[in-house]
């Protein structure tokens, strides 16, 4: 018999980056040398304190026992505090208003915060590349999907009037990722600003800041975001963080919301019957973690990501490749541009050819050269490829001189 599955999930595609790098993994198993760049996580152990923390809770019966559905009251206060400190929130008024629910990561809540919010034929204006689970949520609850695109070209800032074009009368929401995965670097402030004024001709329209990489910033200026230039536009923004990024630590599963607490009391119905509350024992261990200790913790992740963002701008300026180079500055990825290089004539049949070959790209890299990669496509941004600046140094920097001699054609 074959099951008959459902639309909501047919429709879905494999995430790419999970095959790449099971085909990573394979090869390196059977003895082949690969360079695995396609990590959307940091090689680091997570702060002491916090792993000590989770040893102290392992004698605690309640560490093994359901949590509050929207998560320990302490520590919703405690991340809700974080973040008012660490964006420097002034006014209070919001703070009456706002709420936080803290779901089993940060994909968990942005999936709980479309579902509570789109319905059949809603549009959401995503920025590309963006995130690769966006629009398959957005598709999982009847969404619809408007995409503006962004380039090396304008720093991958989306141009204003292109959002205005994307947005029409079924726009719900516009989801804005800064810093942003895949391409390492945040919006300007002076674009934040621009678009905190732009916002005021769309009084209806929600946002999603997912800012689950603010604190990996390993280059000036620090992120800032829209609200800060005019405080009343959070009553509209959802905002989206978690530990996975900033305490290394990917596999507790915890991430959280914050927003009117209308929309986090309608999460908290739906997490209430689809997953409860999220990690016990993790919540607990968080409540004797120090946030203020964050960015302590991140110096040594910070001055490796800078020391391997060196490599990769030495490595392309030696193979003449500073039309596809650019400086990152935050998260921990770097988007090629594979247009911008001599290897794109290998695969393009004519001039005009604007057909999409990163994952035919990425796939031959992979087998010649075992330098695995995540194809462009996969972000909305085709000819691309995202590549995470987390391997230790010695590899990268043999990774980085194999990828600069193949994207010269060689
Ligand atoms: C932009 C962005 N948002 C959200 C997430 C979700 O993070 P997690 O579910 O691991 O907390 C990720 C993870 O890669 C991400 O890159």
């Amino acid at each position: 018999m074959s099951i008959k599955l459902s639309k909501r999930v047919s429709s879905l595609t494999e995430s790419v980056t999970l095959k790449l790098n099971a085909q990573a993994v394979k090869m390196a198993a059977e003895g082949k040398k690969v360079y695995n760049l396609t990590a959307g996580q940091l090689p680091f152990r997570p702060p002491r304190n916090l792993v000590e923390g989770i040893r102290g809770e392992l004698d605690f019966l309640g560490s093994f026992q359901y949590s509050p559905v929207a998560g320990e009251a302490n520590l919703r206060e405690t991340f809700l505090n974080y973040f008012y400190d660490s964006r420097k929130i002034k006014s209070s008024t919001f703070k009456e208003d706002f709420s936080l629910i803290i779901g089993n990561g940060g994909k968990h809540v942005v999936s709980n915060v479309f579902a509570s919010l789109i319905d059949e034929g809603d549009e959401v204006v995503l920025i590309a590349p963006y995130w690769v689970s966006y629009p398959e949520m957005v598709n999982i609850y009847g969404g619809k999907i408007n995409v503006v695109s962004t380039s090396i070209f304008n720093a991958f800032e989306p141009s204003l009037d292109d959002i205005r074009e994307a947005i029409t009368d079924k726009t719900k929401m516009i989801v804005i990722n800064s810093p942003n995965n895949p391409t390492g670097t945040h919006y300007s402030d002076e674009w934040m600003k621009g678009f905190a004024s732009f916002l005021k001709d769309y009084p209806n329209l929600m946002v999603m800041s997912d800012e689950i990489y603010y604190e990996l910033n390993y280059f000036d200026p620090r992120p800032t975001y829209f609200y800060q230039h005019d405080e009343e536009l959070l009553k509209r923004t959802i905002i989206i963080d978690g530990i996975s990024k900033n305490l290394a630590s990917t596999g507790l599963r915890i991430g959280y919301c914050i927003a009117d607490k209308e929309l986090i009391s309608s999460m908290t119905k739906l997490q209430g019957h689809t997953a409860s509350g999220a990690n016990s024992l993790i919540q607990k261990s968080l409540l004797k973690y120090d946030f203020d200790k964050i960015s302590e913790y991140l110096d040594p992740v910070k001055s490796h990501l800078r020391d391997n963002s060196q490599i990769l701008k030495d490595c392309f300026r030696e193979r003449k490749l500073s039309k596809c180079w650019y400086q990152t500055i935050s998260a921990f990825y770097y988007f090629i541009d594979f247009s911008q290089t001599d290897l794109m004539s290998k695969y393009q049949k004519s001039e005009d050819d604007g057909q999409d070959y990163s994952a035919q790209i990425c796939a031959d890299l992979l087998e010649q050269k075992g330098l695995a990669l995540v194809p462009g496509i996969a972000f909305g941004s085709p000819n691309c490829a995202r590549l995470s600046l987390v391997p230790p140094k010695d590899s990268f920097k043999e990774a980085m001189e194999l990828l600069a001699m193949s994207l010269t054609g060689e």
